[in-house]
C-alpha cells in the first residue's frame, strides 16, 4: 500500500491538482485510493463533498501531525494507494508525511518561486539520506505546462534537471480547463461534459499517461489478487 505525497513548500505549484488527477486516475484503474487531505484549505475535501460517492476513492479531511500515522495504519487493509496532499508550507507535518512516504512527488510549474519551493523539498530529502540514511524515492512533476510548449523545449528542461541528478517524470501535466473545473464540478474527468469543457479528451489522455507512469514507478507491492491467493 504505497504512500505517495505531493510536496512543494510554495502554494500554487499544482500539488492539489496533480494529487486529485492521480487519485481519480488510479481509482478509475481499479485501485482503492485513500486521500489524506493535509492542506488546511481542504480543496480535495470540498471536491469530495460536492462529488458524492466516487468509486474507489476515500478522503480523510482532518489530518494533523498527531493523526497522520494513525490514518495510514487504520486504513491500510482497505487501501491500495495513499495520496497525501500537503499545504504549501515548510513545516513538521510536511517532514512527517515525507518520512511516511514511498514516493514524494514534487510538482514544479517552472517559475522561479516554485523551483525554490521544490528545491526545499529536495533539500530535506537529501538531508534525510545523508544524515539518517533514509532514502525516499522522489520525482519532480512538471505542472501547468502550456500545451503549446514543444517536446523539444520540455526535453531541455528535463535534461537540465537530470544533469543535477533530479529525477523527473516523463509525463508533464498540461494546463487544461478540465483540471481546473473538476474542483467546481466534482466527480471525475469521465463524468465531465465534453461539450462544456474544452479539450476534455486531451486532459483524459494526459491523466492516463500520468497514472500509468506513476503505477510503473510505484507499483502495488502485492496486488489484491495475489493477496487473496496468499
Ligand atoms: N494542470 C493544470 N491545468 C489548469 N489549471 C491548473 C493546473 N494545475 C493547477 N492549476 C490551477 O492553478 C492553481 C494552483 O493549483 P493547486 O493545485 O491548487 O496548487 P497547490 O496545491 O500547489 O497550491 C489552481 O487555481 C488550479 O486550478
Ligand atoms: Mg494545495
Amino acid at each position: 500500500m504505497p504512500v505517495i505525497t505531493f510536496a512543494n513548500t510554495k502554494g500554487g505549484a499544482g500539488k492539489t491538482t496533480a494529487a486529485l488527477i492521480l487519485a481519480t486516475e488510479l481509482a478509475r484503474n481499479g485501485a482503492r485510493v485513500t486521500i489524506l487531505d493535509a492542506d488546511p484549505q481542504h480543496w480535495i475535501s470540498h471536491w469530495h463533498d460536492i462529488s458524492g460517492k466516487v468509486a474507489n476513492v476515500e478522503v480523510i479531511s482532518y489530518v494533523t501531525m498527531a493523526s497522520i500515522q494513525g490514518h495510514i495504519s487504520e486504513n491500510r487493509a482497505k487501501t491500495d494507494y495513499f495520496i497525501i496532499d500537503l499545504a504549501g508550507a515548510r513545516n513538521t507535518l510536511m517532514a512527517t508525511a515525507i518520512g511516511l512516504s514511498d514516493h514524494v512527488m514534487i510538482p514544479i510549474q517552472g517559475c522561479a518561486m516554485d523551483a525554490k519551493g521544490g528545491a526545499q523539498v529536495l533539500e530535506l530529502l537529501g538531508y534525510l539520506e545523508d544524515k539518517a540514511g533514509i532514502r525516499i524515492n522522489h520525482s519532480v512533476v512538471l505542472t501547468r505546462v502550456n500545451s503549446l510548449v514543444t517536446t523539444r523545449a520540455l526535453q531541455m528542461v528535463k535534461q537540465l534537471l537530470a544533469e543535477r541528478s533530479v529525477p523527473v517524470l516523463d509525463t508533464p501535466i498540461i494546463e487544461r480547463a478540465a483540471f481546473r473545473d473538476i474542483f467546481d464540478c466534482g466527480g471525475t474527468l469521465q463524468t465531465m461534459d465534453p461539450n462544456r469543457v474544452s479539450n476534455l479528451d486531451k486532459a483524459c489522455e494526459n491523466a492516463r499517461a500520468f497514472g500509468d507512469e506513476v503505477r510503473r514507478l510505484v507499483p502495488l507491492r502485492l496486488t489484491r489478487s495475489m493477496r487473496r491467493a496468499a
